[in-house]
């Protein structure tokens, strides 16, 4: 796979942001040349910390929703990596329509550019696993059901399906993630609205207490955002994987207590408490969830090889050096309602 990338070319739509960055960061390493494409939507991941511009990585602030940025940007890339787009499950259910412009046609924008002017460039989308929603039984392979429970999910799920049939009828080799809880470096630690494990371990950090909704049984696979690199590297290097759906998460589950226990020990700070839930919060909450990953695994030998343990420790290693980046003191930077009420129902 190393070999591969060496004199590339690659787009990442999203690259400011959490996952974007570190995927940038890797294909440069890699030999590849990449260009990013951020409109830094404010509230979002994207973070110009993140990534330092240079000859092998070109930064441009433009949206996926503007159609000549984009037919501009696509041409001449092998690959083309799309992670931009609304990612707040809790925004998308006061307003939908960002979701919809930004996950659904923001998507056909990317994808109709690639029909015209690039038809041979390789394309991975990252979706969620929430695109299931509550699930029945677990682990969760990419047969089951999908009933999402918000206009993200939904948005999520409508962009993996315009992906496919770009791929089927239009002949563009894609192929789509359903991530599931991805923490590590470079995520937004300003607020708790998307992204948990980060969240939990800005507060252990803090010296804060962690607020677990509920009695801290619910499981979720938390997965960290290397591992999450290298399955999207391998997909887009694995022929058969074009036209296909795949989890990538972890098949070992964690509770939100064991995922706590784990912050507050590696920190070495902080604690954790339990918190009731809001109805809001527990008429959203999916519940338990943990993927299946053996398809992936079968079709490119990909398995996470970060312990939790490490990836927290790594996380923590990276914001204790750069804190100031990412977030000041807590009190100035968060709404009371945002520090009290975190819940097991993020991404
Ligand atoms: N992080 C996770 O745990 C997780 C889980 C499931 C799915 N995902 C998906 O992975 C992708 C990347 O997530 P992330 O965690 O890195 O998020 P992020 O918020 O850190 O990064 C997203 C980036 O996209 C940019 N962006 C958003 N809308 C844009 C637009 N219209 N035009 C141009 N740029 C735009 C933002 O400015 C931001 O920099 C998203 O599609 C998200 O839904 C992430």
């Amino acid at each position: 796979m190393i070999e591969q990338f060496k004199g590339k070319t690659a787009l990442i739509t999203g690259g400011m942001g959490f996952i974007g960055s570190n995927l940038a960061i890797k294909l440069a390493e890699l030999g590849a040349k990449v260009t990013i494409l951020d409109a830094m939507i404010p509230d979002y991941g994207g973070n110009v910390f993140n990534v330092t511009e240079s000859e092998k990585i070109r930064i441009n602030f433009c949206d996926i929703r503007d159609p000549s940025a984009v037919d501009w940007l696509v041409r001449g890339q092998d690959y083309v990596f799309h992670l931009a787009g609304q990612v707040c499950h809790l925004m998308s259910l006061s307003n939908p329509f960002p979701d919809i412009e930004m996950n659904i046609t923001g998507t056909a924008i990317v994808m109709e550019a690639l029909r015209k002017h690039n038809p041979n460039a390789i394309v991975v989308y990252t979706g969620t696993r929430g695109q299931y929603g509550s699930v029945v039984s677990m682990p969760v392979n990419e047969e089951a059901p999908t009933n999402p429970k918000g206009i993200y999910e939904i948005s999520n799920l409508t962009a993996e399906k315009i992906i496919k049939v770009y791929n089927d009828v239009h002949g563009i080799r894609s192929c789509s993630l359903r991530l599931s809880n991805i923490y590590g470096p470079r995520s937004q630690m300003m607020h708790s609205r998307f992204g948990v494990a980060n969240w939990f371990i800005r507060l252990a950090m803090d010296n804060d207490t962690i607020q677990v909704f509920g009695d801290g049984t619910i499981l979720r696979d938390f997965c960290y955002v290397d591992d999450c690199v290298d399955a999207i590297l391998r997909v887009a290097t694995t022929p058969e994987c074009y036209g296909e759906i795949f989890n990538v998460g972890s098949d070992i589950p964690v509770s939100f207590r064991e995922l706590c226990d784990a912050i507050v020990k590696v920190a070495k700070s902080g604690r954790w408490q339990f918190a009731e839930f809001s109805p809001e919060r527990k008429a959203q909450e999916p519940g338990d969830f943990y993927s299946d990953i053996s398809k992936i695994e079968r079709f490119t030998g990909w398995r996470p090889k970060t312990t939790l343990e490490e990836g927290i420790a790594k996380t923590i290693e990276y914001y204790a050096k750069h804190r100031d980046q990412y977030w000041t003191k807590p009190e100035k930077t968060l709404p009371a309602s945002d520090k009290e009420k975190v819940t097991a129902t993020k991404r």
